[in-house]
């Protein structure tokens, strides 16, 4: 449970404004108070939730907001943060004003132009009535006014609302694609008597979608396979309090991976999410927290496809998750029915899909826009036949388990191979599952559980873990080995990768596993320049060897068409003796919210990276910035996420250093205590903070 209390001034100008708090979402049971006024309450921990201050303001005066929140109970059964986690923002605006997130702009592709739909609702909360037009300008990604529109001045009875619409057309749009992920903005204007009265900026893309039962999916009238990962929200270091950057570094992670969507799976996602995928090229399956018909659920379903209806990322809203005793009742069907139907009302323009795990013989899944499947590929081909009018996706696939940088599976230590051995009894290996994807037309690809390891769930063990191993790339986004399986067949360069690492002391003689993931048509292998053999790439398959253990060089060399066009080795490698400190930026925005993430390494004498290092590293951050979470990646790692100290795991930490509202230079130092040993020089990285305009913010 926890109290926020703030005092802020309200001028007397604003009276006869409105004045609104805006959650974009709250770790839960939220009650806000003010001036000793109780205002309202939000239940859930997801969706934004918004209440008018207006009535209960001191103009001219001292505010008191008083904030309380229970995480007792949760809404999943995963780790969900506690508390304020998104942006909470104090909106002022004309007593006639825009409608809350009623702008609606559809575009639809003909040739060579886009005709463009443009809606909005304008409420008057005047006493008496106004008349006013809406204005539409459209610019495109750098800004460029290219198109406006407006609409005929209309009379507004004091306390009502009226909705605007017009129409106009782009040429040539520059059409939205993970490849291409163009932008436009339209700012939408009321005016009243040729004066501005209120106004927002809403952003959207140009691009069509379509799902057919036999080829799948369809982006601007091209198949494109969904290879998509499912999420959760929290991050090491942070929790579920993620500073906007990292939504963008998380969207990065996953892009490098060859991936092109998202699902945001279990619930409504924080908006710099939707706009990282917007901005970045990744499509989004959109999914709300409840599948329910009864008043809040339908709230929450409302609330995420209105706020999110203009993202050109979003190509399926999602109903919910594994309602597998609902799905097989005739009320399963009555409330899926209800909730597509509105979806449809106030989004005609994307389908509704589901993510089903049961009861594929019943006629829920039959009431889908788009057939959602979680794991079971058994059923897929089944149903695929007996219901061939239906388009399909993966909704889950794979939970495939693996601990970062570790070989062998060891249940004592809650560790599980990193190579793609191991999945839980309802899952898939990477392998398997896209195999299975990749080789059927008819399905337009699938999300994979997860893309990131998250807290909570601590599959396949319990505690000590503390987080699930099935993130394709760890809590801090450091990529495991099953990373490159997806890169060898998401992406679109050619690839080899080559593991374990080549620290096997005192296992001489041994035979080592050795992986490669590769698109190359073969590989081969040596160990200190001697040939281990060489081997032909089949099609989504790993490649593998048995190799007995001698320190030295293992290398591999990939060929196609006949030439060598990559290498990787493995070195054995020798203490550490100093660290290494990488900055992802080394400058960001002096705006007290910018992040920069330092990789922490050890090397040893020549240079060389240790994968098996856990040397215990401190930090020291001055200037103008400050450390606001730690961590490595390990499942069982039971260090503080803010102390300014981490252990590598297998040979990496990651630090999280937000900068402060004065431009300047953060410097952080990365040294080791005296004990434990060894003692390794002090190293330091600065990053320069530069001077930007901050948002503005209540003081
Ligand atoms: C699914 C579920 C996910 C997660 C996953 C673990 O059934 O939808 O939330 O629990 O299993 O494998």
């Amino acid at each position: 449970m926890g109290w926020y209390r703030r005092t802020f001034d309200i001028p007397k100008e604003d009276s006869g404004r409105r004045i609104t708090l805006e959650f974009d979402g709250a770790f839960r049971s939220t009650l806000v108070f003010l001036n000793g006024y109780f205002i309202g309450r939000n239940d859930n921990g997801y969706a934004p939730f918004r209440f008018d201050l207006s009535d209960f303001l001191n103009y001219g005066g001292k505010n008191c907001l008083v904030v309380r929140m229970d995480a007792s109970f949760g809404d999943g059964w995963f780790y969900e943060g506690a508390g304020i986690y998104r942006h909470v923002w104090l909106t002022k605006t004309d007593a006639l004003h825009l409608g809350h997130c009623d702008s609606f702009i559809r575009t639809a592709l003909k040739g060579n132009s886009a005709s463009l739909s443009l809606d909005t609702v304008v409420e008057n909360q005047n006493m008496q009535a106004e008349s006013c037009r809406v204005r539409w300008q459209i610019f495109d990604a750098a800004g460029k006014p290219v198109v406006a529109a407006e609409t005929a001045p209309r009379s507004i009875p004091a306390d009502g609302s009226a909705t605007f619409n017009a129409n106009t057309a782009l040429m040539n749009p520059a059409l939205w694609s993970p490849e291409t992920p163009n932008l436009y903005s339209a700012v939408v204007t009321v005016e009243s008597a040729g004066k501005a009265r209120d106004a927002e900026r809403v952003s959207f893309g140009v691009r069509s979608i379509s799902w057919d039962a036999d080829k799948g999916f369809f982006l601007n009238g091209k198949p494109v396979k969904i290879k998509g990962t499912c999420n959760h929200q929290d991050h090491a270091g942070v929790g579920a309090a993620l500073p906007d950057r990292l939504q963008w570094y998380r969207i990065g992670v996953l892009k490098d991976m060859g991936g092109n969507a998202v699902r945001t799976s279990h619930n409504m996602p924080t908006p710099e999410w939707v706009e990282a995928c917007d901005s970045m090229g990744m499509m989004m399956m959109c999914e709300t927290r409840l599948m329910s018909a009864n008043p809040e659920g339908m709230a929450q379903l409302e609330t995420m496809v209105k706020r999110y209806r203009n993202s050109p990322a979003i190509i399926l809203w999602s109903m919910g998750n594994e309602e597998w005793m609902m799905m097989p009742q005739s009320q399963g069907i009555r409330v899926i029915d209800d909730m597509i139907a509105r979806t449809h009302e106030l989004d005609p323009t994307r389908m509704c899909s589901a993510a089903v795990n049961a009861s594929f013989e019943t006629h829920f899944p039959e009431q889908l826009d788009v057939m959602g499947f979680n794991y079971n590929l058994k059923v897929h081909d089944d149903w695929h036949k007996a219901h061939p009018k239906k388009p399909s996706v993966g909704s889950e696939t794979a939970s495939t388990v693996s601990t970062r940088g570790i070989y062998s599976t060891d249940p004592l230590r809650n560790w599980v191979s990193a190579s793609d051995l191991n999945h839980t009894s309802w899952s898939q290996l990477a392998e398997e599952w896209w195999k299975f994807y990749a080789t059927r037309e008819w399905l337009s690809g699938g999300f994979a559980w997860t893309g990131f390891d998250y807290r909570g769930e601590p599959t396949p063990y319990g505690w000590p873990s503390i987080n699930s191993q099935f993130g394709i790339v760890d809590m801090c986004g450091f990529p495991k080995d099953n990373f490159y399986y997806y890169k060898a067949w998401w992406g679109s360069e050619p690839l080899l990768h080559l593991f374990p690492h080549w620290n096997w002391e005192q296992r001489e003689g041994e035979p080592i596993d050795v992986w490669v993931h590769s698109n190359l048509d073969s590989v081969d292998l040596f160990l200190n320049g001697k040939s281990q053999g060489s081997k032909k790439v089949e099609h989504l398959t790993h490649l593998e060897w048995k190799v007995k253990y001698e320190p030295g060089v293992l290398e591999a060399r990939g060929t196609k068409d006949g030439k060598v066009v990559l290498t990787e080795k493995r070195e054995t490698t020798g203490k550490p003796e100093s660290i290494q400190l990488t900055a992802d930026r080394t400058e960001i925005n002096a705006d007290g919210e910018d992040v920069s993430l330092l990789r922490v390494e050890v090397l040893d004498k020549e240079g060389r990276t240790i994968p098996t290092a856990h040397n215990m590293i401190s930090f020291k951050v001055t200037g103008e910035g400050t450390l606001i979470g730690v961590g490595n990646g390990d499942p069982n790692c039971q260090e503080s996420d803010k102390a300014p100290k981490r252990s590598l795991f297998n040979g990496l930490a990651q630090v999280i250093v937000q900068a402060t509202k004065t431009p300047g230079t953060i410097t952080v130092e990365a040294y080791t205590e005296n004990y434990p040993p060894p003692k390794l020089p002090a190293v330091q990285v600065s990053i320069t903070t530069k001077k930007v305009e901050s948002r503005p913010s209540v003081a």
